[in-house]
C-alpha cells in the first residue's frame, strides 16, 4: 500500500489560511487536520465557531475537522455540524496534553477513562450520523498503559483510523515518541493505525517505516512545519523541486500574511502570527538562528517584508535529504 501523509493540527498556526496556502504551494499531504474545535455543551454549535472549517475557507484542500469533547451530546452536535458542512470524516482529539484541557478530562486527560469513552461511542454511534469518526490519541495520560483497554473498546466500534502519538500526556513533548509501545498496539487492534511523532527528516522516517512495514498512515507535524517539502519528498523525491522552493516559501508566507491582514485588526497581530511560522521554517535553513534573527526583531510591515526577502536571499535552504536531526 502506498504511504499516505497527514498534516498534524497546530492550534494557533495551521489555521485554514495556512493549510490552504500549504496545499497550494507544497502539497504532499493527503489530509490536512484542522486544530480542534471545542464542544459547546447542549447548545447547537454556532456557525462562527466552525469558521476555520467553513468549506469556503478550505477550497481545494482535503481538510479534516477535529473536535475536543468528553460529552456524548456535545460530540453529536459537533458531528452533526461537521456533517452539515459536507464533511465525511471528523477526528476526535484524545491527545491534547495541556493542563487546562487535560485537567478537565478532555484530550489526553480522558484516556484513563475507558468506560466513559465507551459510553460516548455507544451514544454517538447509535445515532448513525453519516460521518466517519477517526481518533488522534496519545498512549495515555500518566501511563502509557491507558491505551490498551481503549484499543479493546475501539474493537467494538466502527472507527475509520486511529492515529497514535506514542507519548503520554504528562510527557508533553519530552523524550521520544515510543516505537515500542506503538508496536505493542499493532497486535491489539484490527483498526487502521497511523503513526504520529518525531518525523523530522528522512532518517527518522526511514527508521520508522522499516520497523513498521505494514503502516502506511503517517502524520507529520513539526517536521513539516519546518520543511514544507518533507512530505512531498517522502512521497516521491522526484516531485520536489529545490530550484523554486525559496520562491514557494516566499509566496506561501506572503499569502498567509495578506490573508491574515484582511481578517485581523492590525499589522502587529499579523507579524505576531508570522513569527512562529518563521521560527519553524528557519529550521530548514543551514543556519536556523541566522534565518530567524532578522524576522524575529521586526515590528513593522515594511521591516518584516524586507527581513523575509533578505533571509531568503542570504540564507541557505536545505533540501529535505540534507536535514539532519
Ligand atoms: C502549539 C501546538 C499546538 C497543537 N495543537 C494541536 C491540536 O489542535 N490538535 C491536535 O490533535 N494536536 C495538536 N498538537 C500536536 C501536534 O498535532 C502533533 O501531534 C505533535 O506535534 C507531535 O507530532 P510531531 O512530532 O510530528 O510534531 C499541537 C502541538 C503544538 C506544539
Amino acid at each position: 500500500m502506498n504511504n499516505r501523509f497527514y498534516l498534524a493540527p497546530f492550534q494557533g498556526i495551521t489555521d485554514a489560511i495556512y493549510r490552504v496556502s500549504y496545499h497550494k504551494y507544497f502539497g504532499g499531504f493527503d489530509k490536512y487536520f484542522a486544530p480542534y474545535i471545542s464542544g459547546t455543551g447542549d447548545v447547537k454549535v454556532a456557525k462562527s465557531k466552525l469558521k476555520d472549517v467553513w468549506p469556503e475557507y478550505n477550497i481545494d484542500t482535503p481538510t479534516i475537522p477535529q473536535f475536543l469533547s468528553k460529552d456524548a451530546n456535545e460530540v453529536l452536535l459537533l458531528l452533526e455540524a461537521f456533517s452539515a458542512l459536507g464533511y465525511t470524516e471528523a477526528n476526535w482529539n484524545l491527545g491534547c496534553p495541556f493542563q487546562k484541557v487535560a485537567g478537565k478530562k478532555r484530550g489526553s486527560g480522558l484516556l484513563p477513562y475507558a468506560d466513559e469513552i465507551k459510553s460516548i461511542l455507544h451514544q454517538v454511534k447509535d445515532k448513525g450520523i453519516p460521518i466517519d469518526l477517526s481518533i488522534k490519541m496519545r498512549t495515555g495520560y500518566k501511563t502509557d498503559r491507558d491505551i490498551f483497554p481503549l484499543l479493546d473498546v475501539f474493537e467494538e466500534f466502527d472507527i475509520s483510523e486511529i492515529i497514535i502519538h506514542p507519548r503520554t500526556g504528562i510527557q508533553l513533548y519530552k523524550g521520544l515518541a515510543s516505537a515500542d509501545v506503538f508496536e505493542e498496539c499493532l497486535s491489539k487492534t484490527t483498526h487502521s493505525l497511523g503513526w504520529n511523532g518525531d518525523i523530522v527528516d528522512l532518517k527518522s522516517f526511514n527508521t520508522l517505516s522499516q520497523r513498521f512495514p505494514n503502516i502506511y498512515l503517517w502524520m507529520i507535524g513539526r517536521g513539516a512545519l519546518s520543511h514544507p517539502g518533507l512530505a512531498l519528498w517522502l512521497k516521491d523525491p522526484n516531485l520536489y523541486n529545490h530550484e523554486d522552493f525559496k520562491e514557494k516559501i516566499f509566496n506561501f508566507t506572503k499569502d498567509i500574511y495578506d490573508a491574515t491582514l484582511t481578517r485581523t485588526q492590525g499589522i502587529n497581530q499579523v507579524i505576531d502570527r508570522m513569527k512562529p511560522i518563521w521560527l519553524y521554517l528557519s529550521r530548514s535553513f543551514s543556519d536556523p538562528n541566522a534565518a530567524f534573527r532578522r524576522i524575529r526583531k521586526t515590528t513593522e510591515a515594511r521591516e518584516y517584508l524586507l527581513a523575509v526577502e533578505e533571509t531568503l536571499k542570504n540564507e541557505i535552504l536545505l533540501r529535505p535529504d540534507e536535514l539532519n536531526s
